[in-house]
């Protein structure tokens, strides 16, 4: 159903939170949990729209996947070739995580299968996913525009490959290495500049072998994979609404749990900390095969920056948020080199200069980038464009927009941050939920 947020100004916020956990690590964990050998466990698995659309995908392919009474999962693993045939389509709602790791992952298998998704996903593009695969052998086919719905056949042979990645992606990244572990060979993929590496680490720490040297990731295939529990660390994308929340609010103080702070995740805070936030890490500790820590946050005063570019992949989900702290930082804030943004659940560079415009926030739309001069963010009615991140980055402008924000089609939040209403609220934002 139809849902808008209605967010007024608050005098500040505070307090000591968790996020909920890692959409990319809890994606990745079922995924990979149900082709290994064995019983795993899986702790602080995000429960949002996302993450579940791929729990049922692999349920229709009959795993075992149980919820127990203390919200963890049971995930009773397949092996990589116990795996069965979809009665069904597989549907991936909105996720383009699902549908790209997943595209690897049934290529390599003895049977057909379909993959869908909603209008979003069906606009987004596959032939980057494709493309590769086939290289390897797959018998994969997208439709004409090279969008989903994806359908599968088995193919002779999955081969390895050499692969020079043409796009900075850990979807195609990943989904490589999951139809490499069915390859005799090893494949190699090389990357521009890394990015976001759970998957290997998550192959690793189920026994499997993938190095990485000077941005070539080398996938030694194994014959197994062995299940072991895993807990989720809370996801750093949805932390930074609220750090920025707290950057740009006055007399605010917040402590954010157990945040992963994966080295090829944390761009945005680095991003953030050159604009000039306070920000500091503590209790920084291994986590199986992850790093977690608390990130402390205080009302800073933000300066516009040039944003480098080798900073990009490490911060692609967070661009969002940092054009709102850009437009309350003094100067101007630059971004190029950013085209990808173009194809995340929405066009995320126009969505959010459409935003920022009706804010009466100067800003400058290029092809790949945008420039933003900081100013005074009024209240406006905002198109989120069905994208929770672009939802979420304007309720946080609500905090200190002069007049009321309210930000229509609000229902998609919940495919990464289903707590985000009451987390915020409980946080001192002042922020209302009415279903049209
Ligand atoms: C993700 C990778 C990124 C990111 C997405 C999650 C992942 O996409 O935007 O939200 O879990 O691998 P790209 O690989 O397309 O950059």
């Amino acid at each position: 159903m139809p849902e808008q947020f209605i967010v007024n100004p608050s005098d500040s916020i505070s307090g000591i939170t968790h996020v909920p956990g890692d959409k990319s690590i809890s994606h990745r964990s079922l995924i990979l949990l149900s082709i290994s050998e064995g019983v795993g466990n899986i702790t602080g698995l995000l429960e949002s729209d996302d993450c579940l659309a791929t729990l049922e995908i692999f349920k229709m392919l009959g795993v075992v996947i149980n919820r127990n009474k203390d919200n963890s999962y049971t995930v009773h693993g397949k092996g990589l070739y116990g795996l069965l045939k979809p009665k069904n389509k597989l549907n991936c709602g909105n996720s383009g995580t699902s549908m790209r790791l997943l595209c690897g992952l049934l290529s390599a298998q003895n049977f057909s299968s379909e993959l869908i998704g909603d209008d979003s996903l069906s606009s987004r593009p596959m032939e980057r996913i494709s493309s590769p695969l086939t290289l390897m052998g797959a018998n994969i086919k997208t439709s004409s525009k090279g969008t989903s719905p994806i359908i599968i056949k088995p193919s002779k042979k999955i081969s390895a490959i050499e692969y020079k990645m043409p796009i900075d992606s850990a979807q195609i990244k990943s989904s490589i290495i999951l139809a490499s572990l069915y390859a005799r060979d090893n494949t190699s993929i090389i990357e521009n500049i890394s990015t976001r590496d759970h998957t290997e680490n998550i192959i690793n720490f189920l026994g499997g072998n993938i190095e990485n040297n000077n941005n070539m990731v080398t996938v030694n295939p194994r014959n197994a994979l062995l299940s072991k529990d895993i807990d989720v660390p809370g996801d750093i994308s949805s932390a930074m609404f609220i750090i920025v929340g707290c950057l740009i609010s006055k007399n605010s103080k917040i402590t954010l749990k157990n945040i992963g702070l994966n080295k090829l995740r944390i761009g945005g805070l680095e991003i953030l900390k050159m604009m000039g936030a306070e920000i500091e890490i503590s209790n920084l500790k291994n986590y199986g095969p992850e790093q977690v820590g608390d990130i402390n946050v205080k009302s800073s005063k933000l300066n516009g920056i040039k944003i480098p570019s080798n900073y990009i992949a490490s911060a692609i989900d967070e661009f969002p948020i940092i054009f709102i702290a850009a437009s309350l930082a003094e100067g101007k804030t630059i971004l190029r080199n950013a085209e990808e943004l173009r194809h995340k659940e929405s066009d995320r560079l126009y969505a959010m200069s459409e935003g920022l415009k009706k804010c009466k926030i100067e800003n400058k739309l290029y092809h790949d980038g945008i420039d933003i001069t900081g100013g005074k963010i009024s209240g406006a009615v905002i198109d989120s464009f069905s994208d929770h991140r672009i939802a979420m980055s304007f309720a946080i402008a609500g905090l200190v927009s002069k007049g009321t924000m309210t930000i229509m089609n609000t229902e998609n939040v919940s495919t990464s941050f289903p707590d985000f209403f009451k987390l915020t609220k409980d946080i001192g934002l002042n922020i209302d939920r009415r279903v049209i």
